[in-house]
């Protein structure tokens, strides 16, 4: 029998996060090499432990995980994430409007399903985490990429999400923080893309997995608490802000008007009840984890792994020559750009991959998220700093007598 095909929909669907350079990487650990991983952002890889707050919450409740849960999640945790969303003013949201499912990436799955249809177009950045473009085309959707602008602190260029609005267009995702540039965006930028919504009618998607880790004493503004006129949908999970990547939770709030919602509350019901219900032994220490803001913050705030290890990267970088890099401000990724003309880059990957062979270390190039050129990649700051050093000389040694053919 000749070769099954995969689906039409499969086709533009890639991850080069765990992609062909990252299985080269395996191949080499296979060998017995030891490969410095700056590909995911799984910060338990890198010693990085879950809060007491969370272990207690697991152990001291887990019988109570047996069964099917409710189908959108269970009622104290839906409630615990729903007083959070309140808390940063999405007045009107309510616990049925909050669907938990087996990480941000199952919702998203589930909330694409929803609201596309097959010929639609999706606003989405460039750069960006690749889920959000996949999904997209599995919906039978169009991604349609904007510009984030290097130059204005990777914001969203307005004007190019204005320029590819078409009567097609049904939605426009903001990721913030962003992954992979780690920015943060302002309250205005956000409201002028809320006002391109409102005008055309779209759908809001607001990706804030990492809203808990913005550091620098700056505020994450919930884009749903400035477009209370629209259906919005924000995404969010425990994943990295608690260290639980594995526990698979994360979660939906639907806000907006109520006969605007309405429709797409019930089909996500639907979708909810296909799968019977999340993983419910993850939604057991969502309202501890929710309510333990602190362990958090201590990664994040001056002395903390997370802050601590930004600051050696750029200190490392500024050091090397050809690489230029817009600091974060929040999550633990930088998106640092690389002079193509010095070195003759004319591919990203072949980069990381002669990076990967030479000095075994794995980065992501920027055309996995979806970055037209080939003139950026990603650094994932989990490792001590020490690591983070050590493996930033290493590439400025590599890149010094490098040059592509
Ligand atoms: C921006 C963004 N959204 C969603 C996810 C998926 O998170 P989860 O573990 O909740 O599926 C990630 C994971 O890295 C991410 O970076």
């Amino acid at each position: 029998m000749n070769p099954v095909p995969s689906s039409d929909r499969m086709e533009n669907v890639h991850s080069d996060i765990r992609g062909p350079v990252f299985e080269k990487a395996m191949q080499m650990v296979s060998a017995g090499i030891d490969v410095l991983r700056l590909n995911t952002g799984n910060p338990a890889t890198f010693g990085f432990t879950m809060p007491d707050s969370v272990r207690t919450a697991l152990i001291s409740n887990v019988d109570k995980a047996v069964g099917y849960c409710d189908l959108k999640g269970m009622p104290d945790a839906r409630k615990a994430i729903c007083d959070y969303h309140v808390g940063k003013g999405i007045l009107d949201l309510t616990m049925d409007d909050v669907f938990i499912g087996n990480g941000v990436s199952e919702v998203v799955n589930m909330a694409m399903t929803t609201f596309l249809n097959p010929g639609d177009e999706m606003l989405i950045p460039s750069p960006s985490y690749s889920l959000w473009t996949n999904m997209a085309y599995i919906a039978g959707a169009t991604p349609v990429l904007y510009r984030c602008d290097e130059a204005s602190e990777w914001y969203p260029d307005v004007a190019d999400i204005r320029r590819k609005i078409t009567p097609k267009t049904r939605a426009i995702l903001i990721i913030n923080p962003n992954n992979p540039t780690g920015s943060l965006y302002s309250k205005d930028v956000i409201e002028q893309i809320v006002q391109i919504a409102r005008e055309h009618k779209l759908i809001m998607c607001s990706d804030e997995i990492y809203d808990r880790l913005v550091m620098d004493e700056l505020e994450h503004v919930s884009t749903a608490a400035l477009a209370p006129d629209l259906p919005v949908f924000t995404f969010n999970g425990l994943s990295k802000s608690h260290i639980v990547c594995g526990f698979r939770c994360g979660w939906l709030a639907i806000s907006g008007p109520r006969r605007q919602i309405g429709g797409l509350i019930a089909s996500m019901t639907k979708l909810a009840a296909m799968r019977l219900c999340g993983n419910a032994l993850t939604q057991l220490v969502i309202p501890a984890a929710l309510e333990d803001e602190e362990s958090t913050k201590a990664l994040i705030a001056p002395g903390g792994r997370i802050y601590e290890q930004r600051e050696a990267t750029i200190k490392a970088l500024d050091q090397i020559e050809g690489i230029t890099y817009v600091k974060n401000s929040a999550a633990f990724y930088l998106f640092p750009k690389i002079d193509t003309r010095k070195f003759n880059i004319t591919s990203d990957k072949k980069f990381v991959l002669d990076l990967l062979e030479s000095k075994h270390i794995l980065l992501v190039a920027g055309s996995g998220f979806d970055w037209p050129e080939p003139d950026h990649f990603r650094i994932v700051m989990l490792p001590e700093s020490k690591v983070l050093s050590g493996a930033i000389q290493e590439i400025g040694d590599f890149l010094s007598t490098y040059r592509q053919e």
